[in-house]
């Protein structure tokens, strides 16, 4: 099986590096071809790491890195079984590609999106293969973390499950299935909590790292919100509340003004360089967001 995935952002090199370990040939695309790049360090970067932790072996390190191929052009994804889609959380901008994917790809192709609150069919229905198209979600960093959501729509074949089900544990990750709500069931109940976590630092509870050290040390989190929001990345983060907001309509998914702030000043957390914290200095101190 050839895969192919879409974006090279914190999401689709991780999944890349996942499905080229595994031991596909993996196919990466991006419109942008210096994230093209960063996508390509931060794999070398993250098998590396990997290595020095004996968790892959350097013959293991040097097949995966064979098995990728990095371009900026779409029409390499035509020999791919399996699309993956890591692009920016819009449904407009999702749907323009899925609409050119659909015309260049065979149709037994199986396209998958990695979307985290959007609805699987809205992006399904402008294909003409909306019994083969699915929500595959990984989680932030996919070298580390073994969940991927398995989302099926009303459209969604037997058949399709059945083979993302096996590709998913042929990935060494945990599927869970999940039905096509907004937020599948992590982001139904994380992004409230990060959310929340932000308008706690707005209304003066606490300071951004004291807020962290509660949750970390307080509630067994491996990560406060406010680093995890950074991790996730606040424009992302942003764009899943909208949608959710849109979605539900309840407050707890509203995006919370001091956010709205943060990512009209480019601070997009630690991809950026710049968030709750700032990262260009270890280690990260935090911003002082004028308040
Ligand atoms: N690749 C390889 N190694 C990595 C890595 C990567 N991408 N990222 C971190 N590591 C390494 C670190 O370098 C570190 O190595 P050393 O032990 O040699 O220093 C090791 O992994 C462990 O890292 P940490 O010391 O930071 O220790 P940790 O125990 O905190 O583990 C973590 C890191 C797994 C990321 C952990 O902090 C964690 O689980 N954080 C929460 C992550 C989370 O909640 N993710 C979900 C985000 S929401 C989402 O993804 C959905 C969405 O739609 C928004
Ligand atoms: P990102 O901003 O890090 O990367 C997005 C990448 O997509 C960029 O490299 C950009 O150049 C590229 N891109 C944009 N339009 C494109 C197009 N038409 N064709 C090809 N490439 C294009 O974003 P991310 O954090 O990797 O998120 C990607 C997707 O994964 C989103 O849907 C997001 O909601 C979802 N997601 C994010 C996380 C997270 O923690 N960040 C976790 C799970 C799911």
């Amino acid at each position: 099986m050839i895969v192919g995935v879409v974006g090279s952002g914190l999401m689709g090199s991780g999944i890349a590096q996942a499905c080229a370990t595994a031991g596909y040939r993996t196919i990466v695309q991006d419109t942008d071809t210096g994230q093209l790049e960063k996508g390509k360090a931060g794999i070398i970067r993250s098998l590396g790491k990997l290595v020095e932790k004996g968790k892959l072996t350097a013959v293991d390190q040097a097949t995966a890195l064979r098995w990728l191929t990095f371009t900026s052009d779409q029409g390499a994804l035509a020999e791919c079984n399996l699309v993956i889609e890591a692009i920016i959380e819009d449904l407009a901008i999702k749907n323009r590609l899925w609409a050119e994917l659909d015309r260049i790809a065979p149709a037994a192709t199986i396209f998958a999106s990695n979307t985290s609150s959007l609805s699987i069919i809205s992006m399904a229905a402008v294909t003409s293969r909306p019994d083969r198209f699915v929500g595959l979600h990984f989680f932030n960093p996919v070298p580390l973390m073994p969940l991927v959501e398995v989302v099926r729509t009303v459209r969604t074949s037997a058949a399709t499950l059945e083979t993302v089900f096996g590709f998913v544990r042929s990935l060494g990750k945990e599927p869970v299935a999940a039905r096509d709500t907004s937020g599948f069931i992590v982001n139904l109940l994380l992004v409230p909590y990060l959310l929340d976590a932000i308008r706690a630092v707005e209304r003066g509870v606490a300071s951004v790292p004291d807020v962290d050290t509660a949750m970390r040390l307080g509630a067994g989190h491996p990560m406060g919100p406010l680093t995890l929001a950074d991790f996730v990345g606040l424009d992302t983060l942003a764009r899943i509340g909208d949608i959710m907001f849109d979605e539900y309509r309840e407050s707890r998914y509203a995006t919370p003004a001091l956010l709205r702030r943060m990512v009209a000043a480019g601070l997009f957390g630690r991809k950026s360089g710049r968030g709750f914290y700032d990262y260009r200095q270890e280690p990260p101190v935090p911003e002082p967001l004028g308040i």
